[in-house]
C-alpha cells in the first residue's frame, strides 16, 4: 500500500517551474518523477497547471490529494489513476493539473517496479517488446522552439543502425554537420540553438530541408548506415484564419497538402509529424493516402495521447503513426490505453519527450513497455540524453 506521497516544485530546462512527485510504499520501495512541460501544446491536452501555476497545483494537492492517496493499493494503477481523475473532478485535469497526475502515475509505477525488484518498462504496461526503439531527434529547429527560426518546428533525423549507442552518435553527428556547414553558409552571423538544442537559423524552410538532406547523406556515407529524414510541421502553429502563414507566403488546405506531398518526394522525408492542422483530420487523410506506404504520417497535437481522437483518427484513416507524450492526458492509465488504441488498428507509436525537460528517464522505458518504433529526444544536452542513454543501458539488459 501507499505509506505517502509528496510534491515539490523544481525547474524544467527552460527555467520554467514544473512538479516532481515521490510516492512511497509500505516496503519503503520510493519511485520519483518529474513532468516535463511543452511550448507547442495541442488544444486538447490536459492543464499542466491550476490557473496555469505550479504553486497552484502544489496548493491543490496539499489541500486535496496527499492525504486520499494514503494506504491506497499500490498494485492498482488503473485505480489510483481513476482516484486521482476523481479527486480532479474535471475532464482536463484543470484542478489539479495534469502535471501533478503524470508525476504521481508514473512515480507509482516506478515505486511498484522498485518493490517488484523488476524495471519500470517490465511492469508499465506489462507488453515490453526485446528491441530497441530507433532514436528521432531534431537537427534544425523554429517555430515556438525558438527565435527567429524556420516556419516548421523540427526538422529531424534518425538511422537504421541496430546499435543504439552507435545511433545516437550517427544522430549527434548529423547535428554537428549541420553546424558546421550553416558556419560556412552563413558568415559572420552568429547562429544558436532552440528549446530542444537543435539549430535556429536565419534560413528558409527549404533550404533548412537541403541542408539536413546533404548533412544526412554524408554521415550516412562516412558511417555507413541508411538515414532517415523527417519533420515536425507543427502546423497548428503557423495556422492562421485557414491558412498556413509561411515567412514567404501563406497556403491553403490543398497547397499545405501538395507542399508535404512534395517535400516527401523531393527531399525523401520518411516522418512527418502533424503535416496539417490539429483540427483537420481530413487534411491529414489525403496526405496518408497519398504517401502513407512510403511514409509515417504521425499525429501529435491531432490526437493528444487521447484514445477518443485516435480513434477518430483511425475511422478517418488520418494517419499510420501516433506521437505518445504522459502529459497530454495525465495518467499512465490513460496512456496504455491510447497505445493499445492505436496499436489495434496497426498505427505505430512514438514516445516523446517535451520541449521544457527535465532528467527524468520514464519515456526511455515506456519506449520499450510500449514497443514504440521510435523515441523522440532530441540529439544533444543533458535533459535529452538522460533518456537515450538510459536506453543503451536498457539495450544491453534486453537485447543480451
Ligand atoms: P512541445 O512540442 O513539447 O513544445 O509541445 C513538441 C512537439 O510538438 O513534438
Ligand atoms: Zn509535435
Amino acid at each position: 500500500d501507499i505509506k505517502g506521497t509528496s510534491l515539490r516544485i523544481i525547474l524544467d530546462s527552460r527555467g520554467n517551474k514544473t512538479v516532481e512527485a515521490t510516492v512511497i510504499l509500505n516496503s519503503g520501495a520510493e519511485g520519483i518523477c518529474s513532468a516535463p512541460a511543452g511550448a507547442s501544446t495541442g488544444a486538447t491536452e490536459v492543464i499542466p497547471f491550476r490557473d496555469g501555476r505550479a504553486e497552484e497545483s502544489l496548493n491543490f494537492f496539499e489541500r486535496n490529494v496527499r492525504e486520499s492517496l494514503k494506504g491506497f493499493n499500490g498494485f492498482n494503477q488503473t485505480g489510483f489513476d481513476n482516484l486521482l481523475k476523481n479527486i480532479d473532478g474535471t475532464e482536463n485535469f484543470s484542478s489539479m493539473g495534469g502535471n501533478v497526475s503524470t508525476a504521481l502515475s508514473i512515480a507509482l509505477a516506478k515505486a511498484v517496479s522498485k518493490e517488484l525488484g523488476i524495471p519500470m518498462y517490465r511492469y508499465a504496461g506489462g507488453n515490453f517488446r526485446m528491441k530497441a526503439p530507433k532514436p528521432i531527434g531534431n537537427v534544425i529547429g523554429g517555430g515556438k522552439h525558438a527565435i527567429n527560426g524556420t516556419t516548421f518546428q523540427e526538422f529531424l533525423v534518425s538511422n537504421d543502425s541496430s546499435s543504439f549507442l552507435e545511433a545516437i552518435e550517427v544522430n549527434a553527428l548529423v547535428h554537428k554537420r549541420i553546424g558546421q556547414k550553416a558556419k560556412d553558409i552563413m558568415k559572420n552571423v552568429s547562429i544558436g540553438v532552440g528549446d530542444e538544442r537543435a539549430w535556429v537559423l536565419s534560413i528558409s524552410d527549404e533550404q533548412a530541408m537541403q541542408l539536413l538532406k546533404d548533412s544526412a547523406n554524408e554521415i550516412a556515407k562516412e558511417k555507413k548506415v541508411k538515414v532517415y529524414l523527417g519533420f515536425d510541421a507543427a502546423a497548428s502553429s503557423f495556422y492562421e484564419k485557414g491558412k498556413y502563414v509561411y515567412k514567404e507566403k501563406k497556403r491553403d488546405q490543398g497547397e499545405q497538402i501538395q507542399y508535404i506531398i512534395d517535400a516527401h518526394k523531393n527531399y525523401g522525408f520518411y516522418y512527418m509529424e502533424d503535416p496539417m492542422d490539429e483540427a483537420d483530420f481530413e487534411g491529414h487523410a489525403e496526405i496518408t493516402k497519398a504517401i502513407g506506404k512510403n511514409a509515417l504520417i504521425v499525429g501529435d497535437d491531432l490526437y493528444t495521447t487521447n484514445a477518443s481522437r485516435i480513434r477518430k483518427g483511425i475511422e478517418t484513416k488520418a494517419t499510420n503513426g501516433v506521437l505518445i507524450k504522459v502529459n497530454q492526458i495525465g495518467t499512465l492509465t490513460d496512456t496504455w490505453d491510447a497505445v493499445k488504441t492505436a496499436t489495434s488498428a496497426s498505427m505505430e507509436n512514438v514516445i516523446s519527450h517535451r520541449s521544457g525537460e527535465t532528467t527524468d528517464d520514464f519515456i526511455a522505458h515506456l519506449s520499450l513497455a510500449f514497443s514504440s518504433t521510435f523515441i523522440k529526444s532530441g540529439t544533444i544536452g543533458g535533459e535529452r540524453l538522460a533518456k537515450l542513454n538510459e536506453l543503451v543501458r536498457l539495450q544491453e539488459e534486453i537485447e543480451h
